[in-house]
């Protein structure tokens, strides 16, 4: 019977990935970029391009989980990844780090625009500049990162962007306006480039996740009350988990979805 339909806990490989899914050899030796890649779900997406046999770059402003994750990856006789500290909001930093990288794997296939902070906010306590910073992260790296790829996709006869968006603001979830804000404009940056990049086989795709148990999550949020809420809206028993979103993110990337575009694909069992 298919991994697929095993509940938890399920059995994984050393990175955390189930093993005896998919595998995809368009992959194979491709370049791909991908923000926020030190933890939680970008870490996934890392582990599971390099399980993949792509050549993986990222960014992140955490310094230790990013070089453990590096090494963790080595050891398991994978690719290093090429990554970078670099704080995405400073958009030029990410253009460098962008173009220093594609000198070095190459121009990028493969892009994967993930990095976002949800820290909580009230209506009463945003001031114009933590507006402004919230979409300095949540918003615009995505943008810039995408017309920093462009070139390079369409020198290679095209390429897949894929933006992470988020169930929460569509489930109405509470404690995070401006994130929610963020968020929403994932589907509108998708679908107002999806035309223009498309002309030249650049395909791109929002993935929205439900809850997904990072680090981050259990630490700050997985409280009794959250445990109830999980059971009373997903239509699936079992917990959401990083590799559950990589793996969506993968089939994206792959020739496999050749024909997949402008599309939001929710990832939340069943949530919204
Ligand atoms: N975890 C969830 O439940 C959930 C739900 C819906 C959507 N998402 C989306 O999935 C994506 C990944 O979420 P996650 O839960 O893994 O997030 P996370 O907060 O666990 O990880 C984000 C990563 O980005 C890095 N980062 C934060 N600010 C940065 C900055 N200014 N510059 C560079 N790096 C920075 C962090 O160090 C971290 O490694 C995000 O786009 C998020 O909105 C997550």
């Amino acid at each position: 019977m298919s991994q697929l339909f095993t509940p938890s806990p399920r059995s994984t490989d050393a990175s955390g990935a189930p093993q005896d899914l998919a595998s995809f050899p368009s992959l194979r030796g491709r370049s791909v970029f991908i923000t926020g890649g030190g933890s939680g779900i970008g870490a996934a997406m890392v582990a599971a391009f390099a399980e993949q046999g792509a050549r993986v770059a990222f960014v992140d402003v955490a310094r230790e989980a990013s070089e453990a994750l590096s090494q963790q990856l080595a050891d398991a006789g994978l690719e290093r990844p090429w990554w970078r500290a670099c704080d995405v909001r400073d958009i030029g930093a990410l253009q460098t780090c962008i173009a220093e990288a594609a000198t070095e794997l190459g121009d990028f296939a493969v892009l994967v625009n993930n990095v976002a902070s949800d820290d909580r906010h009230t209506l009463e306590s945003v001031t114009p500049a933590y507006y402004d910073e919230r979409m300095a992260i949540n918003e615009r790296p995505a943008f810039f990162a995408i017309q920093a790829v462009a070139p390079g996709m369409r020198k290679l006869g095209g390429g897949s962007v894929i933006n992470l968006g988020s169930t929460g603001w569509q489930g109405k979830g509470t404690g995070y306006p401006c994130y929610a804000i963020a968020k929403s404009s994932v589907n509108g940056l998708t679908r107002g480039l999806a035309k223009t990049l498309g002309q030249d086989r650049i395909r791109i795709n929002t993935v929205s996740p439900g809850w997904v148990m990072t680090e981050r999550q259990i630490k700050l949020w997985l409280d009794a009350e959250g445990e109830k809420e999980l059971a009373r809206n997903q239509c699936l028993p079992d917990k959401l988990q990083p590799h559950d979103i990589a793996r969506m993110v993968l089939f994206l990337a792959s020739d496999d979805a050749a024909m997949c575009t402008a599309q939001e694909f929710k990832v939340d069992a069943g949530w919204v």
